[in-house]
C-alpha cells in the first residue's frame, strides 16, 4: 500500500497522500480551491445506517462512508484555505450545510457569494416513503481574490444537472462526483493553466477534470486506497488529454473515458 507522504506528479497534476489540515499551510498559493470535503456528520450517520444494495443496472454500488464528517474541522479548514487561495473557494455540502459554511466564511477574509445546486435526476428515492427524497446537493462559492469576483459564464444560473451514477462512474469511492460536473465547474470558474487545489481529493475526480480541461491541479487524500484509485484515474486522464489535446470537445472526451 502507498506510504503516507507520497507526493507524485502526473502531467499537470500533483497528488499527495496525507492530512490536508497539516499539509495546506506548507503549500504555495493556489488560484482556486474546489473540493468535495466530507459532508455534515448527520449525513454520514444517515448514509452509514442506510447502506444497502440499490442499483439494478449492474453499475458500481454505493457503499458507506469510511471517513469523519467536516463539522469538527470546518472553521480551521476555512482559515487555512483563506491563507492560500487567490480566487474561488468552492465546497460541496448538503443543503443544510450551506448556512454552516456561510457562518465560517463570513468572518474570514473571503467574500461569501452564493450557494449553487447540483441537481441529481437519478438520486435514490425515499425508500421508506416517510418524506421527500434528496434530489440535489449544494456547493457554496466564495471569492478569495482581490477586486470583483470573475467567472466565465456571464449571467448563467448556478444550477448544474448531472447523473450521480452514469455508466462510466468508476465506483471505487462512495461519494465519487461525476467528472462532467467537475469539468463544468472548472470551465465556468477557472482559466486554462491555473492551479486548482482539491484538499479532499478522494478518487481524484477534480484532478481528472483538470487534466481534461488544461488546468493544473493539486490533490490531497488521507486514505491510501482512494489515493491509489486517484493515481490510476489521473494517469488515464492525462494520457487521454495528451492523445487528444485539451481542446477536444466534451463529446470527444466522453467517447474516450
Ligand atoms: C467526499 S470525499 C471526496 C470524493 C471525491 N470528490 C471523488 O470524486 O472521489 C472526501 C475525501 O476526503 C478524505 N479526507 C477526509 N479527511 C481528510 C484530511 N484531513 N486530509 C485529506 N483527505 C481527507 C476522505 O478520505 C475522502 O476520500
Amino acid at each position: 500500500m502507498t506510504a503516507i507522504g507520497t507526493d507524485i506528479t502526473i502531467g499537470n497534476c500533483r497528488l499527495i497522500l496525507g492530512d490536508a489540515m497539516a499539509l495546506m499551510p506548507g503549500l504555495e498559493g493556489v488560484d482556486h480551491l474546489i473540493s468535495d470535503p466530507p459532508y455534515e456528520q448527520s449525513l454520514h450517520d444517515a448514509k452509514n445506517s442506510a447502506t444497502r444494495a440499490l442499483r439494478t443496472d449492474g453499475g458500481a454500488e454505493l457503499s458507506g462512508l469510511d471517513f469523519a464528517g467536516i463539522d469538527e474541522i470546518r472553521a480551521d479548514f476555512t482559515d487555512r484555505a483563506a491563507q492560500i487561495c487567490r480566487g474561488w473557494f468552492i465546497v460541496f455540502c448538503t443543503p443544510e450545510g450551506c448556512g454552516r459554511w456561510a457562518d465560517v466564511i463570513n468572518p474570514s477574509p473571503m467574500k461569501y457569494k452564493r450557494a449553487c445546486i447540483w441537481v441529481k435526476p437519478d438520486s435514490t428515492p425515499q425508500l421508506n416513503g416517510q418524506g421527500p427524497a434528496a434530489g440535489a446537493e449544494c456547493f457554496v462559492t466564495a471569492w478569495a481574490g482581490r477586486g470583483y469576483a470573475k467567472w466565465n459564464a456571464g449571467g448563467k444560473r448556478g444550477v448544474y444537472t448531472h447523473l450521480t451514477n452514469p455508466p462510466d462512474r468508476h465506483g471505487g469511492h462512495p461519494t465519487e462526483k461525476p467528472w462532467r460536473l467537475m469539468r463544468d465547474l472548472l470551465l465556468d470558474f477557472t482559466q486554462p493553466g491555473q492551479t486548482v487545489l482539491d484538499p479532499f481529493m478522494g478518487s481524484g475526480t477534480t484532478l481528472v477534470a483538470a487534466a481534461l480541461t488544461g488546468r493544473r491541479a493539486i490533490g490531497i487524500e488521507l486514505n491510501p486506497a482512494y489515493f491509489d484509485i486517484a493515481r490510476h484515474r489521473v494517469r488515464k486522464a492525462v494520457a487521454q488529454a495528451h492523445a487528444l489535446g485539451v481542446q477536444a470537445s466534451a463529446q470527444v472526451q466522453e467517447a474516450f473515458l
